[in-house]
């Protein structure tokens, strides 16, 4: 029997949370220990995960040699420093998205992952979630043959709140790093990086986007519609147009259950029900990878993260969004 990956988190947020649920599903991973600021936060999460070594601060965490994993479930603005802070002390990291505020910040992360041979990965869940990988299949396969056009997109009204992270520019806020990511990175799966990016977005009282539409053109000549907002609502969803017919991916996007294939004006309605909350899936495929002796997922590989966060800058330097930290 293979020994269990023992695994650390850093922040205890709302992804803190949702991670430390999903894990309950995650049998080879073991939750060892929380990482607060707050003494009283790492208690209290301890004591409702069960988390044995609870630190109220995050570089304790990072020093514990009995850890093999840290999560990054930190605001965005603190993904560089803390990822790298944790790869410093020898730790492999599955970092939340967007996976750093922009791509200079990403490559720092990267490098320093490359040149210490240590496991890291963005925690873009969406890609091991089984209806996500039975899309990739699909694709394979031919099944709508030639992909040529994607139209994906979502959005959603949060109670304004200029310090929650969402809002705040120094946490690095938006609707493009926070779900626009997501639709930047499911574009990339399907059709590589783009060749154009034309991107229009508005910004908000706080200077942080609250809506964008994207243009992506690839060098065949395909393209993806994206477009997300915090001042409307719809549910995200995929739709995906090959020469021989379609792929709708059901709502959430981001951890879908249900896809629809539609060859010939027939549909065929294809469940992929899971159990848990679906972050497992990210945290098994890291702990394979770190057993197996890799250092990056063939899923969601670092070239193709730095990729996204190289578009997710275009898409900010077109609708101009500069966060304080880069001026
Ligand atoms: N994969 C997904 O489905 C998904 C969904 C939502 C968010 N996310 C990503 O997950 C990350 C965290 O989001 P969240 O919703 O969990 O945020 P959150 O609820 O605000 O939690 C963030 C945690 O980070 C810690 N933190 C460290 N420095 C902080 C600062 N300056 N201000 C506020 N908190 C700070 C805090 O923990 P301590 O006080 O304990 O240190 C806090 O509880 C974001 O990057 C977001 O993009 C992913």
């Amino acid at each position: 029997m293979v020994d269990r990956v023992r695994i650390g988190i850093l922040g205890t947020g709302r992804m803190a949370r949702d991670f430390a649920t999903g894990l309950r599903d995650a049998p080879d991973l073991e939750l060892l220990a929380i990482g607060s600021r707050s003494e009283e936060s790492a208690a209290q999460f301890g004591d409702e995960f069960g988390v044995a070594r609870r630190f109220d601060d995050y570089a304790t965490l990072a020093a514990d040699p009995d850890l093999e994993l840290v999560y990054i479930a930190t605001p965005h603005a603190m993904h560089c420093h803390n990822s790298m802070m944790c790869l410093e002390a020898g730790k492999a990291v599955l970092c939340e998205k967007p996976f750093a505020i922009n791509a200079t910040e990403s490559r720092q992360v990267v490098e320093l992952a490359r040149s210490k041979n240590l496991f890291l990965m963005e925690a873009m869940w969406t890609r091991y979630i089984p209806a996500i990988e039975r899309l990739r299949e699909l694709l394979a396969d031919g099944a709508i043959g030639k992909p040529q056009l994607m139209v994906a997109g979502g959005a959603y009204m949060p109670d304004f709140d200029p310090d929650f992270y969402l809002f705040d520019p120094e946490l690095g806020g938006g609707v493009l790093l926070d779900a626009g990511v997501y639709l930047v990175s499911i574009a990339s799966m399907v059709f590589g990086s783009p060749e154009h990016i034309l991107a229009t977005g508005s910004l908000g009282p706080t200077g942080v986007d609250e809506h964008d539409s994207v243009l992506l053109t690839h060098a065949d000549g395909s393209t993806a519609h994206l477009y997300v907002s915090l001042r409307a609502r719809a549910s995200p969803t995929v739709t995906l147009l090959g020469d021989r017919g379609q792929i709708f991916v059901h709502a959430p996007l981001f951890a879908p259950s249900r896809l629809t294939v539609t060859i010939d004006g027939k549909d065929e309605t294809i469940e992929l029900p899971f159990a848990g909350n679906g972050y497992q899936f990210q945290a098994i495929e890291a702990a394979r990878c770190i057993r197996a002796g890799l250092t990056e997922s063939p899923v969601m590989p670092l070239d193709e993260t730095l990729a996204v966060m190289d578009s997710m800058d275009e898409i900010r330097r077109q609708i101009g969004l500069v966060y304080p930290m880069e001026k």
